[in-house]
């Protein structure tokens, strides 16, 4: 069971989370029409009376698109002052992450967008590693990654989550800890909730944003980071069997955070990641705002503001 933070944003203002309750008539319930974020808060190691969030601008951004892509409007600022104000009346004490979501409010049915009332809400809970730090195995997916003619993917739309969903509970069911899917031109695209990294002879490869994956905001970071580490990188369609010789794989994402893949399928992949290992300790330097060089990655949230 989670431990969920005590308040919610919930139309327009912080309220006790147990009185954050939507009717069973909800629009997004029945169609999927939401939109959701995916942040951590953390407080500073160095100063409890303040929060790091990690690049908080690209998140609301990107949440901010992706309403525009359910046809309506949350700007960034405004999401920027909920969470601040959620921080403020939450003020964790230990590792969250937070949830913000956009959706049709609207009672009622017939699927669509337009003529339809929408809402925000934001809630939290608490969260260490949501996969192992030590490595994970990986199932490749009887399903397959959608494709953006299909829905957008540029968003973290809802109702896309019923293929991650499947892809999981199919991973974990037979023996596995994650999901890799192929995409439909069967090109590797991403985990259910994370995108992918390999290592081949030194150069750090990941599939482009034309490979149908959710363009992460940890894989742009981490991406940023190796080049300004010099290790060469190259966005590009990936095989299936490349990922069986690599020399490391890993994932990333704000949940899983870089996490490594000791096995896929039936192949056991190198303990020896010395790439991965570089990138995932410079990267929790910056979150943890231990590295002045990436200072302008970090929002810090004043609690007593
Ligand atoms: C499907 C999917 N891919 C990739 C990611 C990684 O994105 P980010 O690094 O922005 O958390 C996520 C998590 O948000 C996701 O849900």
């Amino acid at each position: 069971m989670h431990q969920f933070l005590p308040y919610a944003w919930f139309g327009g203002r912080c309220v006790p989370f147990a009185e954050a309750t939507l009717s069973v008539a909800t629009h997004a319930l029945h169609y999927g029409t939401g939109a959701f974020g995916g942040m951590r808060a953390l407080p500073n190691p160095a100063d409890a009376t303040e929060i790091l969030l990690f690049r908080a601008d690209r998140h609301a951004r990107r949440l901010s698109q992706s309403a525009r892509l359910l046809l309506t409007e949350l700007s960034e600022t405004t999401i920027l002052e909920a969470i601040t104000a959620f921080l403020r009346a939450n003020r964790p004490s230990t590792p969250a992450y937070l949830r913000p979501f956009v959706y049709t409010s609207d009672l009622g049915i017939a699927p669509r967008l337009h003529n339809i009332e929408t809402d925000f809400l934001i809630y939290g809970l608490e969260l260490g590693d949501y996969l192992s730090p030590e490595g994970v195995s990986c199932r490749i997916s009887s399903w397959c990654r959608q494709e953006d003619r299909s829905l957008p993917l540029r968003g973290k739309i809802s109702g896309a989550y019923i293929t991650s969903s499947l892809a999981k509970t199919e991973a974990v069911k037979s023996g596995f800890d994650e999901a890799l899917l192929l995409n439909s031109r069967g090109k590797v695209s991403e985990a259910s909730g994370m995108n992918l990294f390999m290592v081949r002879d030194g150069v750090l490869i990941t599939p482009g944003v034309d490979q149908d994956i959710l363009e992460g905001i940890t894989r742009a970071s981490v991406l940023e980071l190796a080049r300004a580490m010099d290790i060469p990188t190259l966005e590009r369609p990936v095989d299936k069997t490349e990922l069986f010789v690599a020399d490391e794989v890993f994932l990333s994402g704000t949940a899983a955070k870089v996490t490594p893949v000791r096995r896929i399928e039936t192949t056991d992949l190198p303990l020896d990641r010395p790439i991965m290992e570089r990138l995932r300790e410079r990267l929790t330097a910056i979150t943890e705002g231990r590295d002045p060089a990436y200072d302008h990655w970090v929002t810090r949230v004043r609690l007593d503001g």
